[in-house]
């Protein structure tokens, strides 16, 4: 059987109701993310969600008083169709992450659990670095589905979906060819045989 296209997993997930349990599973670790991203910053900024699902992260940042612009987009039209009916007034776009790019560029990127889905994840981080990112921004990704987490491994079967299985380093050096410096990583919340979510920083523009 051939494989799926991620996004129309999603969209069924979306239809299914499973966008609920995905903000369930991630906040834990986004949470950790976000106070990497934004809790140290004092002055205004804006910020994109690469592969928000039903908007859930747009939607805790807009609440953000240092925060001027939050949207999000993704690839699955029934996420961004569910993220519309939640909040109507807030920025939600349909499309792949690989052919979009805002007028104008931001300060903030984060992206959860997604990254992997592409065949060539550098391609999709150099393209959201080069256009999507401010000359002084940073970007944040978390992901579950890495060589160092065994119990992944399984999970491109499971759905019967294309996944790029990567190691720590790799998506470090993956950050730092996309033009990123000062790039770290570390695991949040390992619980008995699951090692963490793997969470990769980097800024533009400082090194
Ligand atoms: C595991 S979900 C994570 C959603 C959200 N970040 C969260 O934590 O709830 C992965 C998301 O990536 C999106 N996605 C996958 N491939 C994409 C692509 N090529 N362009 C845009 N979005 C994509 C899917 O539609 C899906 O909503």
């Amino acid at each position: 059987m051939s494989l799926k296209k991620a996004t129309d997993i999603f969209n069924a997930w979306a239809i299914a109701g499973k966008d609920d349990g995905m903000q369930k599973h991630h906040s834990a670790a986004v949470n950790v993310m976000l106070d990497t991203l934004v809790g140290p910053r004092t002055s205004k900024f804006s910020f994109i969600d690469a592969g928000c699902g039903n908007g859930w992260v747009v939607r805790q940042m807009e609440n953000h008083p240092l925060c001027t612009r939050s949207i999000g987009i993704d690839g699955a039209e029934e996420m961004i169709g569910k993220a519309k009916l939640i909040d109507p007034l807030g920025s939600y776009i349909h499309s792949d992450l690989l052919t979009w790019a805002p007028e104008e560029t931001f300060d903030l990127i984060h992206s959860m659990e997604v990254f992997y889905y592409f065949n060539n994840p550098k391609k999709v981080i150099s393209h959201i670095v080069k256009n999507w990112l401010n000359e002084r921004g940073e970007m944040i990704m978390g992901i579950d589905f890495y060589k160092e987490n065994s119990k992944s491994h399984s999970w491109p079967n499971d759905l019967n979906t294309h996944m790029e299985l990567l190691g720590i380093s790799d998506w470090v050096e993956i950050f730092e060819e996309s033009g990123l410096t000062q790039v770290t990583s570390f695991q949040t919340n390992a619980k008995n045989d699951f090692p963490g979510t793997l969470v990769v920083h980097g800024m533009k523009g400082k090194s």
